[in-house]
């Protein structure tokens, strides 16, 4: 799938550029902010007020949205209802932006924005779409102009509709809208490190048009050259929308560090002889993991209970580990890992509070576990799955090391387990790096070193099965 994200604040040109772009490529365009729109106008016909998050929660419970397209325009139907028509006057763009502030009101729309981006080659425009909506979205933009050549933009667009506006409304309305749209709690507007800065003040659209068609044009054509894009755009994960906001809030506050991790040690001590016992471990080469004073710890797992084979056996004393939110739903299980030193991450989408914790946790000279594929190997082969290029990026932001451990799982139960812990390494070669190309071939260059380690622990447990063989058949003679 080709997706496109144009994200910048009001009135920059995105949707004029979006529809440009999206009829050259003979794709869909998807205007976000007509769905936010949508949701406001919805809330005002039925006197819910737009920023009241209860009201609107309850609102969700009878509430439907289908995006659908008459002659290539976007229609936005709410419970059947077009609300087309109405969505463009003026006093629905305050009521959008108040009510698209609501974290329950955004991941629902985004939730509708993924699965539709899932299904459809499209050019989205907005202002979260490169950060949070799709991160990984082949081609990423952000155009802005300055306020007054936004507003002088919009008063022509409204007097030639024959509205009536002054200027200095319109001007002022925009700033409050930047404002709103940028400090909002979740997903704010923002450009994304990857994205394309557009400045189109002075630029007329044919420019902005052709600029952006290039860059599109260059990007998606070596991407239908590249075998693994579509894996790429493939790799969501569970949206958090499902959750309710009052355990969203909750796990919120995990993403603060815990400062003491006594009852992580406690239950060590206590669980470490059960681990030991029902998984008796070998650690090969334990000393490569104290080469280094903080950096990332990069380790396969097959279920829940092998992941906590290198946690109890390489952190003594806290346990950073970078794990999906859904294990932080049950308070307990939250507040245990939560004190252990574990961070919660929204798998498959730009968890900026995730991210700044674990900079934290790096940036401190601690250490920090990461499962790199992303989630446990199913499978149960030797085989790791695809890697996932957050580690790549955390090692390169930071400058931090990285020691690469490789589990291996016996074929039956009971026997040992091993732990094989490689050289450290850094990816110096890529520090400064900033597109996903890099950041990919980074990631390559992580598989590199675990597929070396992975050889070293085969050749381990192999020279161990000889060994025993030749001991039994001396015994036997
Ligand atoms: O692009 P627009 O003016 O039609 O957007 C209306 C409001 O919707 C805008 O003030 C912010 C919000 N919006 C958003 O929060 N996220 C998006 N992806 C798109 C729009």
């Amino acid at each position: 799938m080709i997706n496109i994200a144009i994200d910048g604040p009001a009135g920059a040109g995105k949707s004029t550029i979006a529809k440009a772009v999206a009829k050259s490529l003979k794709i869909i365009y998807l205007d976000t902010g007509a769905m936010y729109r949508a949701t406001a106008y919805f809330a005002l016909q039925n006197n819910i007020a737009v920023n009241d998050a209860d009201a609107v929660s309850k609102m969700f419970e009878n509430f439907n949205m289908d995006i659908v397209y008459e002659n290539g325009a976007q229609q936005i139907l709410v419970n059947g209802i077009n609300t087309t028509p109405y969505l463009r006057e003026h006093y629905m763009s305050k009521a959008a932006s108040d009510i698209s502030a609501l974290p329950v009101v955004r991941y629902k729309m985004v939730d509708l924005q993924r699965e539709f981006a899932k299904t459809h080659d499209v050019v989205l425009d907005g202002r979260d779409i490169g950060t949070f909506v799709l991160p990984d979205a082949n081609c990423k933009f952000f155009m802005t102009a300055t306020p007054e050549e936004r507003a002088n933009r919009r008063y022509k667009e409204l007097l030639e509709k024959g509205q009536e506006v002054d200027y200095d409304t319109l001007l002022k309305d925009i700033i409050q809208r930047d404002y709103n749209d940028s400090h909002r709690e979740v997903a704010p507007l923002k450009q994304a490190d990857d994205a394309i800065l557009l400045d189109t003040t002075n630029m007329t659209i044919d420019e902005v048009i052709e600029a952006v068609k290039k860059v599109v044009e260059e990007k998606v054509s070596k991407e239908e050259k590249s075998d693994d894009a579509p894996g790429e755009l493939k790799s969501f994960g569970t949206p958090s929308s499902e959750m309710p906001e009052k355990t969203l809030k909750r796990i919120k506050t995990y993403y603060k560090p815990e400062k003491s991790f006594r009852l992580y040690r406690f239950l060590r001590v206590i669980l470490r002889p059960l681990q030991c016992m029902l998984w008796p471990t070998k650690v090969i080469n334990k000393e490569n993991a104290f080469k280094i004073d903080g950096g990332l710890y990069l380790c396969n797992h097959y279920s829940t209970f092998d992941s906590l084979i290198p946690i109890f056996t390489m952190f003594k004393k806290e346990a950073h580990i970078l794990a999906k939110y859904e294990l932080f739903i049950n308070p307990l299980a939250g507040g245990i890992l939560h004190k252990m030193g574990a961070i919660p991450v929204r798998r498959g989408e730009a968890d900026t509070d995730a991210v700044k914790a674990v900079l934290k946790v790096l940036k401190d000279d601690k250490k920090l576990l990461m499962y790199p594929e992303g989630t446990r190997n199913k499978e149960g082969s030797q085989e790791m799955a695809e890697l996932k290029t957050g580690a790549a990026r955390f090692a390169i932001k930071t400058k931090k090391p990285i020691v690469p451990m490789v589990y291996y799982k016996p074929t039956k139960t009971c026997h040992k387990n091993y732990l094989y812990v490689g050289e450290p390494f850094t990816l110096e070669e890529f520090y400064g790096a900033k597109s996903s190309e890099e950041y990919h071939a980074a990631t390559e260059v992580i598989r590199e070193h675990f597929d070396a380690a992975r050889e070293g622990v085969n050749a381990y447990v192999e020279s161990l099965h000889k060994k025993k063989s030749k001991k039994s058949d001396k015994e036997s003679k």
